[in-house]
């Protein structure tokens, strides 16, 4: 299993150097991986989870003010990034051409990208969400190699979830993780969306999910323990 922790635009330099003590207690036989926001990459000091980000340029290292190349990721021991997360898609218009780029940069420093993919409510509702799944993982993964593909994470999270306490029903999830794995059939696939301690054992039934991509949940250690307790036993 993976877990990968999305610490969005949240803890300040303080906040998470004390975050980092309580994190560094939290035991796991899966991958665990720590996406804090960029300012807080520098003060990565974790032995128990793999380093990650949020965000990389679509560029190169250069005159691109107020970006972040993927090798000035991979120099501060960055291992995983998400990319196309779908708050950048709708605040910052990231298009799928975007994301490839950036998939491509961050293959380049050996870094493995985590794809968000997911749905808005009014999608799903139109009979939108294959068609807008599908796009969303050809064009962002049009330019791979196979083995770029093959080790290619992609995380499910449905818009209408996050942040937002309603998840998809098993089935629901189902569906999409099939349609993602015959797209990328050996592509491990996360879920994201309002996942907690709390959902995590009706969640756990869902055989296809291979990791979960936390939000909410990464910022409160304590109840993360109990999730992984959960989600491990
Ligand atoms: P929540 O877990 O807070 O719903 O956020 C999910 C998410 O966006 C992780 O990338």
């Amino acid at each position: 299993m993976i877990i990968a922790l999305n610490n969005k635009s949240n803890l300040n330099k303080e906040e998470f150097l004390k975050y980092q003590e309580e994190l560094a207690t939290v035991n796991c036989n899966s991958t665990m991986i720590l996406c804090a926001s960029p300012l807080n990459i520098a003060n990565y000091n974790l032995t128990n989870c793999y380093w990650g980000a949020q965000n990389v340029s679509t560029e190169s290292v250069g005159a691109h003010t107020g970006e972040i190349a993927a090798s000035q990721l991979k120099s501060y021991g960055v291992k995983y990034c998400i990319v196309g997360h779908s708050e950048r898609r709708q605040d910052q218009k990231e298009t799928n051409e975007d994301i490839a780029k950036k998939i491509k940069n961050l293959y380049a420093e050996g870094i493995t990208p985590i794809l968000c993919v997911g749905e808005t409510k009014e999608e799903r509702e139109s009979g939108k969400l294959n068609a807008i799944i599908k796009e969303e993982i050809l064009v962002a993964t049009e330019n791979l190699t196979s083995e770029e593909k093959d080790n290619l994470i992609v995380a499910y999270e449905p818009i209408w979830s996050i942040g937002t306490g309603l998840i998809p029903t098993n089935d629901e999830i189902e569906e999409v993780f099939k349609l993602i794995n015959s797209l990328l059939p050996t592509t491990k696939v996360l879920y994201g969306g309002s996942a907690n301690d709390k959902n995590i054992d009706e969640l756990k039934k869902c055989s296809l999910i291979e990791g979960y991509l936390l939000g909410g949940l990464s910022l409160k250690p304590e109840n993360l323990k109990v999730f992984i307790e959960k989600l491990e036993n």
